[in-house]
Parts: structure tokens; C-alpha cells; sequence
């Protein structure tokens, strides 16, 4: 069995995600969340809400429409440039996204490479349908939104936004005034995306609904190789893909080489600290890569990916570090007539944006899979702490003697200052296996010595080691252990 096929297992025995609409066979594409899966959804957006609006005293988050006109992506360039190459099997009539079947046939990456490219590669190297290897059809091209026709006369065209921060933009300029008109200004969105994937796969990694957390940092383009936290940083080392290795570059170096703004540098740096210190993703599975000019989005200018080493799939995208330019203000201040332009510092221009984009559930599926354990028949979700769905689990040894009541008790303790769960079903060792597979930091069980001498035993899920201490010390030692 391979991880994902093991994280599949999981994810239905105990509720972290499945197909949505199961009951009527689902459609590609799209996944729900279990209950499980939902705490630890919210513990990882939280965590980004955090760290990100944390970064400036003028950084906030916002929430928007996620149906948006027509006209805001013809603004955004939405309209025409965000599509997909698809091919058509001449045999069997499925449709294909042509740089992925190519990939897959000569492993090697051409994203963004042209319809007539794409066509010419396929016919040189014979690439044939991967599901009935019959010959492929001319590579055409595909938009990838969601069409919406809105009301009873279907008058406005629509789309479902294929990405959130458009709604950032269209709301920038009453932000900033109503914001202490100062820059750098963040507007963070975490919501919906929707895009009309050719092939959704690799379950929660390519879907057709899918959520991001995306904070778009407006600035005055003149500040671009400045910041004025840049000590903090300066020494700390990027972890770059270079000539197919990976290279450590201090982020000075990575102004001095390779010729990267420090506004951008500063904030690559927060991005890889995100995924370190906050998500504690181990260092060997992450890496930054600087996209080519043929991968990189339509509207970017400087564009790195933020990568995640899973199973089977190599590095994978997580998230991206895009200086978007003034593309989308200005391209709103010429279709909807508006300004867009600031006051600001003795001067009037339309500001950057600085957007830092990412995938929560392509992050969700990876901390997945990254603290996967087995050890022996035990199945451990190894999560930091912060983000175990909960922190402690509360079990009375057996459902009497007065040893439920008092396990009753401990649990609503700890429950004022933890996430906690209480659980009485089946025996001891299947309720300490249920938590390990759920991440569970810590278990407390109640026995006969908890009546006699006020103690319990507190079980490490990681090291699976008890000690046993006084009730009233339960509550410092989880603080300790788990630095929450
Ligand atoms: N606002 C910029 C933007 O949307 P993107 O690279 O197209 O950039 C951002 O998307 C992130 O959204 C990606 O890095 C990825 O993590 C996630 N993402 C994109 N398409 C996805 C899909 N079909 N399913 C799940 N996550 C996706």
C-alpha cells in the first residue's frame, strides 16, 4: 500500500476527508470534510491567520463574495489567459490536460508551455492516451472558471472566483482609506477558489473547489529594495532549488545573486519560517523554486513556488511568493473607470501587490502524510502539538467505580485550557490507538489510584511512555509538554 492509498484509509476510518455527494457516486473533483479533518482545517487557517497578520500592525484579514462579475475578470486578465491545455483522445473521446500526460510520459515539467508546443511534443515523442492509448488530437486550450448566470433573467454573467485574491483588489482602495491610508497594507482572504480542473486527481492536491489563504501586501513599488525589519532576516537561509539540488542562500545573497528585492526576499523568508517553525515541516521536504518565464502566472513578475516532498509525487506546490506588479489594479482602474491610485508618501501612484498564496488543503493533505507513522500495528499522526485536533484525551480505566464521574471532572478542567476529548469506548489500548491515529498529543487515564491519591497517568502519543502525577500538576505539565 502506498502512503496515499494508507492516508485515504485513514482519512475514512476516522473522519478526516472523503468524496463529497459518496452516496451518488461523488464527482471528480471534489471533497468534504470530516469532523476530525475540520478541526484540524481551522487549527492549520488559524495558524496562518497568525503568523501572516502578525507580520504588520496593518495587515487584516477580510471576507468576500465568492461569486464575482464577468467584467472583474476581464480586469484580472482572468478571462483570457487563465487556461488549461487540453487534448482529446481521438479514440475514446476523454479529455487530458496535455502538459500533465506529457509529463508523465517523459518526466519532465512543461507547464506553460504553448497549445502548439505542447502539440508538436506529443506528435514527436508518440504520447498516446493514457486510458485506451489511442492517438491525441491537436492541443487546444480550455478557461478554467466557473460560468454563473445570476438571477431570474440570468442578466449578469458571472463567475465563481478562481481565486480569492480578486476580492482583495476590487476592495483595496476603500481599505486603504478607511485603514490609516498607510503602506504596506495586507489584505488577507481565506475562502473559497473554484476552478474547472480538466483532470482533479491526487485527491485533495487538484480539485474543482478547493480553499486558499492568500494575503495581498500593497506597497509603494519606490520601497521595493527596502524593508525596514531586513536585519531579522538577512542571515536566515533560503532553501533553494539550483541546478537540481538544494542550494542554502542567505537572503542577503539572494539580493546580492541573485538579484532578488529585499521586499521580496524579506517576505520568502516569513513564507519558509511559515512552514519550519509553524507547521514544522523538516527541512529536507521543503524548497523554494523560481519559475522560468514560460511557467511562471500570466501576472506575475517574480514568481517562486513553495514546495512540499511527498510520496510518489516528488515536490509539490504548496503555495507561491508572486509580485503581481500594479497587473490587477490597474487593469481594475482601466475596466471599471474607478482610481486607483493613492496618496501617499508626497506622491500619487497606483500601488504593487505582493501576493503570498497558498493551498490549505494541499497543505492539510501534506501534514498528512508528512507525520505519518506506523510502529508496529499502531497507525500515529505525529502533528506538532498546535495542530493536533486535540491536545489531550481524557479516559476513565473502566465505566465504573466512580471512575467515570472523576475522569468527568479532569476533562472539564482541562477543557478550559486545552482542546480536549473524552472517550470511554472500548478498551483502554483501542482508545490510546484511536487517538495515536488521530493525532491525539496526550492521553490522561483515570484508575483506581486517581480515587486514592488524586493522580493519573499522562501517556506521551509519540513515545507511548506514562508517568504518573498529581491532578492539580495536569494542566502545568500539558503547558510544558506541549508549550500551548
Ligand atoms: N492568487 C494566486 C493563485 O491563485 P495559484 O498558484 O494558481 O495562485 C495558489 O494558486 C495555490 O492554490 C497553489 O499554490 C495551490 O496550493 C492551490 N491550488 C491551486 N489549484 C488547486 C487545485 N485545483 N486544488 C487544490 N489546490 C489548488
Amino acid at each position: 500500500m502506498t502512503v496515499s492509498e494508507k492516508i485515504v484509509e485513514l482519512a475514512k476510518r476516522r473522519g478526516f476527508f472523503f468524496v463529497s455527494s459518496e452516496i451518488y457516486g461523488g464527482v471528480a473533483g471534489f471533497y468534504d470534510y470530516g469532523a476530525i479533518g475540520t478541526i484540524l482545517k481551522r487549527k492549520l487557517e488559524n495558524t496562518w491567520r497568525k503568523y501572516f497578520l502578525g507580520l504588520d500592525e496593518n495587515f487584516f484579514e477580510i471576507e468576500t463574495a465568492n461569486i464575482m462579475p464577468e467584467k472583474v475578470f476581464e480586469a484580472s486578465g482572468h478571462l483570457t489567459n487563465f487556461v488549461d491545455p487540453v487534448a482529446k483522445c481521438r479514440k475514446c473521446g476523454t479529455f487530458h490536460r496535455a502538459d500533465q500526460i506529457i509529463e508523465e510520459f517523459l518526466h519532465e515539467n512543461f507547464e506553460g508551455k504553448s497549445a502548439e508546443g505542447l502539440t508538436q511534443i506529443i506528435k514527436k515523442h508518440n504520447v498516446r492516451c493514457p486510458r485506451c492509448k489511442g492517438e491525441l488530437g491537436d492541443v487546444a486550450v480550455l478557461n478554467m472558471m466557473f460560468p454563473i448566470e445570476i438571477g431570474a433573467s440570468k442578466e449578469t454573467r458571472a463567475y465563481l472566483r478562481p481565486e480569492t485574491a480578486q476580492g482583495a483588489y476590487v476592495n483595496f482602495l476603500r481599505h486603504f482609506n478607511i485603514l490609516r491610508m498607510k503602506l504596506p497594507l495586507g489584505l488577507a482572504i481565506i475562502g473559497k477558489a473554484f476552478r474547472n480542473e480538466i483532470s482533479p486527481r491526487q485527491l485533495l492536491l487538484r480539485q474543482r473547489e478547493f480553499t486558499q489563504a492568500e494575503l495581498q501586501i500593497f506597497f509603494d513599488p519606490k520601497k521595493m529594495d527596502e524593508h525596514e525589519n531586513w536585519k531579522e532576516v538577512a542571515n536566515y537561509k533560503l532553501l533553494v532549488l539550483s541546478n537540481k539540488k538544494i542550494i542554502e542562500v542567505s537572503c542577503d545573497n539572494a539580493v546580492k545573486k541573485l538579484k532578488l528585492p529585499k521586499f521580496y526576499v524579506y517576505h520568502l523568508a516569513k513564507v519558509q519560517k511559515f512552514f519550519l517553525d509553524a507547521m514544522k515541516i523538516q527541512k529536507s521536504k521543503f524548497r523554494l523554486r523560481q519559475l522560468s518565464d514560460e511557467e511562471k502566472a500570466f501576472y506575475n513578475k517574480i514568481h517562486f513556488d513553495v514546495e512540499l516532498e511527498l510520496e510518489g509525487i516528488g515536490f509539490k506546490e504548496v503555495g507561491g511568493v508572486h509580485y503581481r506588479t500594479d497587473h490587477d489594479l490597474s487593469g481594475h482602474q482601466k475596466i471599471s473607470g474607478e482610481s486607483q491610485e493613492v496618496f501617499y508618501d508626497g506622491k500619487r501612484f497606483v500601488p504593487h501587490v505582493l501576493e503570498l498564496s497558498f493551498g490549505v488543503d494541499r497543505i492539510f493533505y501534506a501534514l498528512l502524510e508528512l507525520n505519518y507513522a506506523e510502529d508496529e500495528d499502531r497507525v500515529i499522526l505525529k502533528l506538532p502539538a498546535s495542530l493536533s485536533p486535540f491536545t489531550v484525551a481524557v479516559f476513565p480505566l473502566v465505566n465504573k467505580d466512580k471512575l467515570p464521574e472523576k475522569a468527568q471532572k479532569i476533562y472539564g478542567e482541562l477543557k478550559q485550557y486545552f482542546d480536549a476529548v473524552y472517550d470511554d469506548t472500548g478498551s483502554i489500548g483501542k482508545r490510546y490507538y484511536r487517538q495515536d491515529e488521530i493525532g491525539t498529543f496526550l492521553a490522561v487515564t483515570v484508575d483506581d489510584d486517581t480515587l486514592k491519591k488524586d493522580t493519573v497517568t499522562l501517556r506521551n502519543r509519540d513515545t507511548t511512555k506514562q508517568v504518573r502525577i498529581k491532578v492539580s500538576k495536569l494542566v502545568e505539565e500539558i503547558r510544558e509538554l506541549t508549550n500551548l
